[in-house]
């Protein structure tokens, strides 16, 4: 890559990505374009391409993690960037070192990006205000999850061509999920309809406020939707019974062949994982010919890809020819 971010212009999509709900539709519709050239990267023998050879990149994370930890992972590396992974469970965060002494001993390392999965809402855009590396957000509580939303609108427009007119039901537990905040924005945005479909207990207030509709049974979703993005039940973030059991669940929101067999049309089915199969999605469901659910994991590379390559500096412009450099 030919500009550094300290004597180019400035970067288009500014020094961090903490959510979608600050960027504006034309940033996300370029990240989903830049991220089209950098697709092809993973599907070479050597998957590698030296963007960003020389930046260090330290991937934060205080919450578990499988898909989203190795996707920025071979991102990093398919740009051909240093990066180390910082588990709070093996770092002196056990210790009780603060998140921001944490990283402002990795700054005086010389590092160039942190990406930051924190288990408090905030955790990014607080990280970002206070270093000068980029920041990017991989989840920060029950806030956003700015790059799963990315990839779940690259596989949405990858599929049907186009965002806008789109009828998208997010299905699932909506008041503990970050990927449903950012799904709405982001859906939102891009011009798509946008839906929730939830036990009462599982919305979060306000949420017609962001844009979305309110569907109380999956069977309206199901007549309504083109596609649903289905959820689980973060289990983890729940103090309290939220539901009566996971059967109950299963029986009223799960999303069964069955149900889906009533639809006027098939329904494209995403999921961002992990999922819980037999208690929101069926396993004829999720392994069936309208999952696009390991589609969005494989979509999920690319996207970090632009992501990266645009915070450091990279000249949209020449997202293609730099990608096809070997
Ligand atoms: N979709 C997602 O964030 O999965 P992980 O928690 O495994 O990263």
């Amino acid at each position: 890559m030919s500009a550094s971010p300290k004597t180019s212009p400035p970067p288009p999509l500014g020094k961090d990505l903490v959510g979608l709900e600050p960027l504006s539709a034309s940033q996300i519709a370029l990240i989903l374009d830049t991220a089209t050239p950098f697709k092809e990267v993973s599907t070479r023998r050597i998957k590698k391409v030296p963007v960003l050879r020389g930046k260090t990149v330290v991937n934060l994370f205080f919450e578990p993690s499988t898909r989203t930890r190795l996707s920025f992972d071979f991102a990093e590396k398919r740009l051909s960037a240093d990066t180390v992974h910082v588990a709070s469970s093996d770092s002196s965060v056990t210790k009780g070192e603060t998140l921001v002494d944490t990283a402002r001993n990795l700054e005086a390392m010389q590092i160039d990006m942190v990406v930051l999965r924190h288990w408090s809402a905030g955790a990014a855009a607080f990280l970002a205000e206070r270093i000068p590396s980029n920041v990017i957000n991989a989840g920060d509580g029950a806030h956003e999850h700015p790059t799963q939303a990315l990839l779940d609108l690259f596989t949405l427009r990858d599929h049907f061509g186009a965002i806008e007119g789109l009828k998208v039901c997010i299905l699932g537990d909506i008041l503990h999920s970050r990927v449903a905040r950012s799904n709405i924005y982001g859906l939102a945005k891009m011009g798509a309809e946008v839906a929730v479909c939830a036990p009462r207990t599982l919305l979060p207030a306000g949420v017609e406020d962001m844009g979305a509709r309110v569907f109380r049974r999956v069977g309206e979703a199901v007549e309504w939707a083109d596609a649903l993005n289905v959820l689980r039940l973060q289990l983890e973030r729940m103090r309290g019974g939220f539901v009566p059991s996971l059967r109950e669940y299963n029986r009223v929101f799960g999303v069964t062949q069955e149900r889906l067999a009533r639809a006027p049309k098939p329904l494209l089915i995403l999921h961002p994982g992990p999922m819980n199969r037999g208690v929101e999605i069926d396993s004829a469901v999720a392994d069936g010919p309208h999952s696009v659910i390991l589609r969005q994991v494989t979509n999920g590379i690319a996207v970090r890809m632009a992501v990266l390559y645009l915070l450091a500096g990279g000249a949209p412009s020449a997202a293609e020819s730099e990608a096809a450099r070997a």
